[in-house]
């Protein structure tokens, strides 16, 4: 893990109760931050931060400039993680467009205020639709395919246009296809990953949408939650967005194949027709940006991470 130093340092994370918002609060108190959780608990829940983390909870939303203004104003860093999914967004692209760009919009004029150290957007590689090359670089061209790719980046744009019209300083992270604790399969909105798993261990056919040969980038939890951090910290970051991924294309076909493996498990999957949201066919990005000027670079490897997820998965359904 990268050392990271938030001494005595106030973190606002917005969208913390979710999957890698609540790892980022575990990672922000191990690094001796205080964590300040604000979540409307839509597809969060408190259940995701590990019982001895200690960390302040706000009840609320994003789109609630005075509350976003008042907390803004008493913090040093702010992580701005809460987002509709791309599920909800794709149903009901008028609340994503309120949460993720009125939202990110209310966060950047509030650390434009009360100056603060930094803002790290969590951003998506959906902003590059289907890549002309592989891995895809930060330079590739946007193409917005889903209405949650279009908040996402608008999201990135305001940053930019802060940055540059105001100073502010922020840093964009584009997240590709997180996976690991915390991501819970009774959550409707879950990752395929989480999905597979609980499908599979309980001897179901897992769904795979079209052939099942779409790639994807697979990225560890703790992997994508130290580059966040780092992105948040580093003076090298600032105005500058990064890929967090791994480079590494996996088949939906494939992680299915993995997933049943380390749950010595011989199932066949049902093929169903792709979704709307499906419409990505390859997906791996570079992370030679990030690797060269903040030094970061995933530890996990898809097997490995598979592996550490499947055990947090047993003890979770253990301990129910
Ligand atoms: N998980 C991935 O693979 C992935 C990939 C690309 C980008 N991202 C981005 O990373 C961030 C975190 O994603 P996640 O996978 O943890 O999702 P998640 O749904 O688990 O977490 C999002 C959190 O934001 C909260 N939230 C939603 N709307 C809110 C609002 N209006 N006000 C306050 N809180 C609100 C939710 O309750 C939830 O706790 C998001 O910005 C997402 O767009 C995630």
């Amino acid at each position: 893990m990268t050392k990271l130093d938030f001494k005595g340092k106030r973190v606002l994370i917005t969208g913390g109760a979710g999957f890698v918002g609540s790892n980022v609060v575990e990672r922000v108190q191990q690094c001796d931050g205080v964590a300040i959780v604000l979540d409307d608990l839509f597809t969060g829940t408190l259940d995701n931060i590990s019982d001895g983390v200690k960390y302040e909870f706000v009840e609320g939303s994003v789109t609630d400039r005075k509350l976003i203004n008042k907390l803004v104003k008493e913090v040093d860093y702010v992580a701005h993680m809460a987002a509709r999914n791309i599920i909800i967004s794709t149903k009901n692209p008028r609340e994503d467009y309120e949460t993720n760009i009125g939202g990110t919009l209310n966060i950047l004029m509030a650390a434009r205020e009360h100056n603060i150290k930094r803002v790290v957007y969590t951003s998506s590689a959906s902003v590059y639709g289907n890549p002309r090359i592989l891995p895809i670089t930060e330079d590739e061209r946007t193409l917005t395919f889903s209405p949650y790719s279009v908040s996402k980046l608008a999201g990135e744009n305001y940053c930019h246009a802060f940055y540059e019209s105001f100073g502010t300083p922020v840093t964009a992270v584009r997240y590709s296809n997180i996976y690991g604790p915390k991501q819970d399969p009774s959550n409707p909105y879950c990752g395929v990953v989480s999905k597979f798993i609980e499908a599979i261990d309980n001897d179901l056919p897992p769904q795979l949408h079209g052939d099942g040969q779409q790639t994807r980038d697979f990225t560890y939890v703790d992997d994508a939650v130290d580059g966040t951090l780092l992105a948040l910290l580093s003076e090298k970051a600032e105005g500058s967005v990064f890929n967090v991924g791994t480079g590494v294309e996996t088949t939906i076909h494939d992680l299915f194949r993995m997933i049943s493996e380390l749950l010595g498990k011989e199932i066949k999957p049902t093929f169903v027709d792709r979704r709307d949201i499906d419409n990505i066919r390859r997906r791996a990005v570079s992370i030679e940006l990030i690797r060269t000027r903040l030094r970061w670079q995933p530890q996990i490897g898809i097997h490995q991470g598979l592996k550490r997820t499947i055990e947090w998965y047993k003890s979770e359904t253990d301990s129910n």
